[in-house]
């Protein structure tokens, strides 16, 4: 049976992998979280590998505030960029396979079209910024990684876009949401399910791979479907990025193109909206 370590099994993406193989007993898994395992500490990793032979180590620990990283930078570096070295290494030392999850916002957005996976990334942010370091030592120390890029993620789990929306709305008559930032809203269940696919399938197509749900829609097009499925009473105002005092930059197109992943499950990812129903039903 396999052994799988999995990170940060307590944010959005971790939790939904747990939900997801409840129960199923294919696989051994050990789950962390930040006070079990923490990545930047390269003792605490190395004894973990030393224990349990790992055949893969997902890593869905990561410093996500975008707005506080521009303040919080070495934090924000370490949890992103250097723990992602160390777990890099350690699993080239371990012949383990390492599934590290990254981000849209590794790209500036000027593309008119769906990034690709070759595509030059070029963040504008901190949090970005660190994110490439990450996938830059995953490429350095292995062969054998996938990473997984992946955009606007929410779930029952955590805090999210969703449920900031659902809680303001039931709060207020109106919200301003940003209508020129545009990208794939992504359901943390169907990127967990990707995840378990790669294992299950024991895919040797190592590289990087972009996965969101299908569909390219501004916050404000998000927020008014949040709105319209839960039958929140609240009007939704669209607003430019340059009237939100954001402390980040964000890209302005941030949608990934996931013909590579769709490719690989062999049948198309959900549609955005079709995810977001079965999200808000659970929520
Ligand atoms: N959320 C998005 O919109 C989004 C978009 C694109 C890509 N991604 C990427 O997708 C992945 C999963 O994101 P998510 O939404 O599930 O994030 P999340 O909900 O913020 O969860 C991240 C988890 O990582 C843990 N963590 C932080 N630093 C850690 C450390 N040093 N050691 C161990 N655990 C640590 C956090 O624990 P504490 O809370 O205890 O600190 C938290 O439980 C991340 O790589 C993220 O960069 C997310």
């Amino acid at each position: 049976m396999k052994n799988i370590l999995v990170t940060g099994a307590k944010g959005q993406l971790g939790s939904s992998i747990q939900e997801l193989v409840k129960g199923l007993g294919l696989y051994q898994f050990v789950f962390t979280d930040s006070e079990t395992l923490d990545i930047t500490n390269e003792k605490d990793i190395s004894n973990f590998f030393k224990e349990t032979n790992f055949d893969y180590c997902i890593n869905c620990a990561a410093y996500t505030a975008v707005d506080r990283a521009e303040i919080e930078t070495e934090l924000c570096y370490k949890s992103n960029a250097e723990a992602v070295q160390i777990l890099a290494k350690t699993c080239a030392k371990h012949s383990c396979i390492l599934i590290h999850i990254s981000t849209d916002f590794i790209f500036d957005g000027k593309k008119n079209e769906p990034y690709i996976e070759t595509d030059q990334p070029n963040p504008l942010n901190v949090y970005g910024l660190s994110k490439l370091k990450g996938e830059n030592y995953v490429k350095e120390y292995l062969d054998s990684y996938f990473i997984v890029r992946t955009s606007w993620v929410y779930s029952e789990y955590g805090n999210n876009f969703v449920k900031t929306i659902l809680k303001l709305g039931e709060q207020m008559e109106r919200l301003n949401v940003i209508s020129d930032q545009y990208g794939s809203p992504t359901y943390a269940k169907d990127l967990a399910e990707f995840i378990i696919a790669l294992v299950h399938k024991d895919s040797k197509d190592f590289g990087i791979y972009h996965f969101s749900n299908r569909g390219n829609i501004s916050w404000y097009d998000f927020a008014k479907a949040i709105i319209e499925l839960s039958n929140i009473n609240t009007t939704i105002l669209p607003i430019a990025s340059k009237d939100y005092k954001a402390k980040a930059l964000r890209p302005k197109n941030s949608v990934i193109n996931t013909d590579k992943a769709q490719n690989f499950l062999e049948k198309p990812v959900k549609n955005w909206k079709q995810s977001l129903a079965k999200c808000i039903e659970k929520l």
